[in-house]
């Protein structure tokens, strides 16, 4: 098929509903200039702008008048992170994870956790202390909604939240943070923004990466998320549509609070890196956990590091996993994952591909395509390549996504012809429909 009636095609695919199968002839196919705002900023994201807060396909604007929250991009990067306490140091992670992890929780919380729920988290309100977003997380179909900065994450097929009651597949959004030290990685990677700079990716001690990590299904199929802090975000209206197109319509949808993911930089630990999550409830009964709001959270578990030898025949020595939360799956042979994660992977597998390539090389995908491939479960240091002539950028896949999304984004800047470029960005649809957690290539 020639490249232009291949382009055609997605485009023409594009623009229909998910349930109708695109006709084998069609007419007019929409611009694909018209998506170019998705991929090509003038006022935003360029060498000489601030970082864009977000974007959406046009024409989609926000209901008029829409009073609440608008996500503005926390991108003030401090040069050093002034003094804070580090409460988790007062506990080992191996020995004392649920101990460990709470305390990174509360440090998370502290001055994000408000009275009113649509205000949580929001940096600028914040008075305790900064917390900053990564750039770049705003180009293509999945970056991120207006409301609160979501993008949208791996979906969740049936009975992977609840083993009785989940019969549909559901999206996911999340949006991530970092504290002070993370910020200062940011920045300097940043620090000019037509030429980021990750030669040496390294963030230091005390750095901590809290996510959110929000779903689309309601309580009637989650029961356990009864009571959970719920946000309005501007999403793909179809929450059950895995492979979302960037024209599919969006709603202001609401959105319950799943999962809670934290990294922290941490030198006692092996890799340098200690991964832990929460779930809401303390997911589906046998477990359970009463309440509601932020605080009813308990954690599913913590690990530092990947197990390498572990076949089944000996307990994991480098995951704990909270007994008191039954979760229908987690990571490969029991390693931690959270409730949205791939259980094809865990935190740190996945995370361990953040590595850059040079030149038109392609990137390591994120989970392996034969289950199990020892390759994704190698216990990497921070600091180096998940593959021999990468360069590492230290666990950071919210600083992978935004580097891959900037270079394409060069890429279709300097494209030879406007045929060219929207050829591209038709690729880069297609390519978007998986998120790359859930094995795309493209976030
Ligand atoms: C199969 C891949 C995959 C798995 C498994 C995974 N993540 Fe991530 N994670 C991502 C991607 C991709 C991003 C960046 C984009 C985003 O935020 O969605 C990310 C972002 C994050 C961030 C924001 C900072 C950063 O490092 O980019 C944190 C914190 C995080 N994940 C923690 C976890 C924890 C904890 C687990 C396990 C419970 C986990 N992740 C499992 C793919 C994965």
């Amino acid at each position: 098929m020639a490249a232009q009636s291949r382009f055609l095609w997605l485009l023409a695919a594009a623009a229909l509903p998910s349930c109708q199968q695109a006709p084998q002839q069609q007419a007019a196919a929409p611009d694909a200039s018209a998506l170019a705002p998705l991929y090509v900023s003038t006022d935003c994201d360029t060498p000489t702008t601030p970082f864009c807060n977000s974007k959406v396909a046009p024409p989609q604007p926000l209901p008029p008048g829409w009073p609440a929250q608008t996500f503005v991009l926390s991108q003030t990067y401090p040069t050093a992170a002034p003094a804070d306490k580090m409460p988790w140091l007062a506990f080992d992670p191996k020995t004392e994870p649920e101990q460990f992890i709470g305390a990174v929780l509360a440090y998370f919380y502290e001055g994000n956790v408000r009275p009113d729920v649509a205000t949580s988290f929001d940096p600028k309100l914040n008075s305790v202390r900064g917390w900053y977003n990564a750039p770049w997380q705003d180009f293509g179909p999945n970056g991120r909604e207006p409301i609160h900065g979501l993008t949208r994450e791996r979906v969740s097929l049936p009975y992977e939240l609840d083993p009785k009651n989940q019969k549909s597949s559901w999206n996911n959004y999340a949006v991530g943070f970092y504290n002070a030290p993370g910020g200062v990685t940011l920045g300097s990677i940043w620090a000019d923004h037509g030429k980021p700079n990750y030669s040496s990716v390294s963030f230091p001690e005390g750095t901590v990466a809290g996510k959110l990590l929000f779903t689309t299904a309601n309580e009637a199929e989650a029961p356990f998320l009864a009571g959970s802090p719920a946000w309005q975000a501007y999403v793909y209206q179809d929450v059950h549509n895995p492979t979302p197109k960037p024209t599919d319509p969006r709603a202001v949808t609401m959105v319950r609070l799943l999962q809670i993911d934290v990294a922290v930089k941490d030198k006692r630990a092996p890799l340098g890196w200690v991964f832990g999550t929460f779930v809401y409830g303390g997911g589906p009964p046998p477990g359970g956990k009463s309440g509601s709001g932020w605080t009813n959270v308990a954690p599913v578990g913590l690990m530092w590091g990947n197990d390498p030898p572990y076949r089944k025949q000996a307990a994991l020595q480098e995951t704990w996993l909270n007994p008191a939360v039954q979760m229908p799956h987690v990571g490969y042979q029991g390693r931690l994952d959270g409730p949205v994660d791939n259980p094809a992977s865990s935190c740190m597998s996945c995370h361990s591909t953040a590595q850059m390539v040079s030149g038109d090389a392609k990137p390591p995908p994120m989970v392996p395509a034969v289950t199990g491939d020892p390759m994704w479960f190698r216990n990497i240091p921070s600091g180096q390549p998940f593959a021999p002539g990468g360069t590492s950028v230290d666990y950071s896949l919210q600083v992978w996504v935004g580097l891959n999304n900037f270079l394409k984004a060069q890429k279709l800047a300097q494209a030879p012809s406007p045929e060219a470029r929207n050829s591209m960005v038709a690729d880069l649809v297609r390519e978007s429909a998986r998120p790359p957690r859930d094995g795309g290539t493209h976030h």
